[in-house]
C-alpha cells in the first residue's frame, strides 16, 4: 500500500542481515536495541551506497509481544518533523501501524529514552485524531516523525528491522518521505 505515511518497496535482495537470528530476543515485554553494523548484509549496504545514501546508525529491532500494544510516540525528541525509516517487519501477522495527528494545543504527556537509548516522546489517545493504519512489510517505508504506534495480534510476536538512512552529504539528517518517495520510487509496489 502506498499512503501519505508509508509505502511498500520490492528490493533486488534477499534480506538487509546477514544472520537473523541477532534479532531474536523475546520475552512477555515489548524491546528495542540495537544491533551491529557488520550484521547487515553486503547486498543492502551496497544497495544503498548505490542510491547515494548511507546508514544513520545501525538498524534498531523493535520487538512486540503477542497482544501487544506499543504506547503512541515520535521517535525523537518533543516535536513533530518528517522523518522516513525503512522498516523490515518479520513475522508479526495481523499486526498494524497507526499514525495520529496532535489535537490543537495538545502536547506530549512525557519525553523520555528508549531502552536503547534514543529519544522518544509518548502522546495520550485522547489528544490525538487518528489518520491512518496500514501493515509493515519486507520493506516498508514510513514516517516515524509524528505519533505512531503498533498493535500486535493474538497470533504471533513481532520484530521490525528499522534502518534510518540518510544522503552521503548530509549523513546525520535522515530522509523525509518525500525524498524517499522519489528516490526510491523505482522499487515501490
Ligand atoms: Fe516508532
Amino acid at each position: 500500500m502506498n499512503s501519505d505515511y508509508a509505502f511498500d518497496l520490492q528490493l533486488p535482495f534477499k534480506s538487509p542481515l546477514t544472520d537473523m537470528s541477532v534479532i531474536h530476543r523475546d520475552g512477555s515485554e515489548p524491546d528495542i536495541f540495537f544491533i551491529d553494523h557488520k550484521d547487515v548484509s553486503e547486498e543492502y549496504l551496497n544497495w544503498i551506497d548505490e542510491q547515494g545514501l548511507v546508514m544513520t546508525y545501525p538498524p534498531l529491532i523493535f520487538y512486540t509481544p503477542v497482544k501487544h500494544q506499543i504506547g503512541i510516540h515520535i521517535d525523537g525528541p518533543g516535536e513533530l518533523i518528517d522523518r522516513a525509516c525503512m522498516n523490515w517487519c518479520v513475522q508479526g501477522v495481523g499486526s498494524l501501524m497507526h499514525w495520529y495527528d496532535v489535537k490543537d494545543g495538545r502536547s506530549p504527556f512525557e519525553e523520555t529514552n528508549t531502552q536503547a537509548g534514543t529519544p522518544y516522546t509518548q502522546y495520550h489517545p485522547k489528544d490525538l485524531n487518528h489518520l491512518h493504519s496500514q501493515t509493515v512489510k519486507w520493506p516498508t517505508v514510513v514516517q516515524t516523525g509524528i505519533p505512531h504506534n503498533v498493535t500486535n495480534s493474538v497470533w504471533e510476536p513481532r520484530w521490525v528491522i528499522s534502518c534510518d538512512l540518510s544522503f552521503k552529504d548530509r549523513p546525520n539528517d535522515g530522509l523525509t518521505i518525500n525524498e524517499a518517495k522519489e528516490l526510491f520510487s523505482k522499487w515501490t509496489v
